[in-house]
């Protein structure tokens, strides 16, 4: 009995992390109309107050030519990996210190793992 109520908790944990990671595309583009598209465009090479982030997720901080970067985000050597992106997303400014992304972050963990399924479409 003590060994299935075990497997079912592990079960249960696996579950929901895995959900976690998982996001849903189509979720994450409403999530970004909402939250992120007065700064950023998604076509290449359209640059608003934020750079543009068509193909973002794999691709290097601070590299889409003619965009005025920060230092700050030009001293940022950590590629735009899912992983990257979910601890960036959550506190923006905390994340990379001195960055010029006004915006205080996606607290909500789906709803980062939501707009990173839809940037990862972006390509
Ligand atoms: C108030 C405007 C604003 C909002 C809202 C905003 N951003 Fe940004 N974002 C910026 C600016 C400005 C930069 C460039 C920061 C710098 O150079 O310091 C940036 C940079 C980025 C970068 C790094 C891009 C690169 O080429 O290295 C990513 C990724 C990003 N934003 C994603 C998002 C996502 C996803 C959202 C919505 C959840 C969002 N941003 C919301 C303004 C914004």
């Amino acid at each position: 009995m003590m060994g299935r109520k075990i497997l079912l908790a592990l079960l249960a944990c696996f579950l929901s992390s895995a959900a976690a990671a998982d996001g849903d595309a189509a979720t994450g583009k409403a999530v970004f109309a909402r939250t992120c598209q007065n700064c950023h465009a998604v076509e290449i090479g359209v640059n608003k107050v934020g750079p543009s982030l068509w193909n973002v997720v794999g691709r290097a901080p601070a590299s889409v030519p003619d965009f005025a970067y920060s230092d700050a985000m030009k001293a940022n050597k950590d590629v735009w990996t899912a992983t990257a992106l979910d601890a960036y997303l959550a506190d923006p400014r905390g994340d990379v210190h001195g960055v010029r992304m006004f915006f205080k972050g996606l607290p909500e963990p789906s709803d980062r793992a939501d707009v990173i399924a839809y940037l990862q479409t972006l390509r």
